[in-house]
């Protein structure tokens, strides 16, 4: 029988950007309706990031990098604060031009690196760049193929001690379901674990997103490490 790794997925990259295209720059629009749940999803992940910070081997603090990005949500009321400087990768050059004005010019110059346009399934991070790669809300557009690929092409992009956080929905049941308007998919936990050790990575940490309204998916936050520490 087929692992649930190899079962075929509805994903269209082609379809998602359609659907993005009709998607309106704001924080809203990042959230599909729910900017209610912004606050309390950046002192989640804030909470988390802290208790790395003052974990064994901690991340630096010096470069992190926001994957599937949009206007810049996270870059601003989480990375920016936390790191000195922030590169964010994202499908969508709309929301990257957004996001010149959603960051302002204070953040822009200061604290913004490179802002990629291109896909997840097709960006491939600078070597020993980032002490965090924060991925959000986004990997259910990609191919379970891809998903491991960009995982693999992170962790080249760790410095040492570096991490990589996915924070993702997940679903309540063992199956994978689609999303036909956005074309992409929610993965049950296994799946994503299953996903996680075929990128070679440890997931040493998994932590459940709080006091989110009832009726939206679990949302969880995964520490991920690559198995092979580098060294100096
Ligand atoms: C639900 S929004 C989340 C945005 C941001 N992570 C946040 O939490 O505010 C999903 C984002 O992923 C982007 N996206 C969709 N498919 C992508 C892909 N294959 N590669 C990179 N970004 C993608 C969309 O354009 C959109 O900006």
């Amino acid at each position: 029988m087929a692992s649930e790794v190899e079962t075929t997925q509805a994903t269209s990259y082609e379809e998602a950007a359609k659907y993005w295209s009709t998607v309106p720059p704001t924080i809203n629009g990042m959230l599909g309706g729910f900017a209610c749940i912004s606050t309390t999803d950046i002192r989640g992940s804030k909470v988390l990031l802290k208790q790395l910070f003052k974990s064994q081997n901690p991340p630096n603090k010096y470069y992190a990098l926001d994957c599937g990005a949009g206007i810049g949500r996270i870059t601003k009321y989480l990375l920016s604060d936390l790191f000195e400087k922030v590169d964010m990768v994202e499908q969508n050059s709309v929301f990257l031009e957004a996001a010149k004005n959603y960051l302002g010019p204070t953040l822009i110059e200061k604290k913004i690196g490179t802002m990629f346009p291109v896909g997840l399934q097709d960006f491939k991070p600078e070597i020993g760049k980032y002490d965090v790669i924060w991925v959000q809300w986004v990997l259910g557009h990609l191919t379970n193929d891809d998903l491991v690929d960009f995982l693999l092409n992170c962790q080249k992009g760790l410095t040492n001690n570096g991490l990589i956080v996915v924070k993702e929905n997940i679903t309540s049941s063992v199956e994978v379901e689609v999303d036909e308007k956005d074309s992409s998919v929610t993965r049950p936990m296994g799946l994503l674990k299953e996903l996680f050790v075929k990128a070679n990575l440890d997931c040493y940490r998994v932590t459940k997103q709080l006091n989110f309204p009832k009726g939206l998916y679990t949302v969880y936050m995964f520490v991920l490490k690559p198995k092979i520490q580098k060294s100096d």
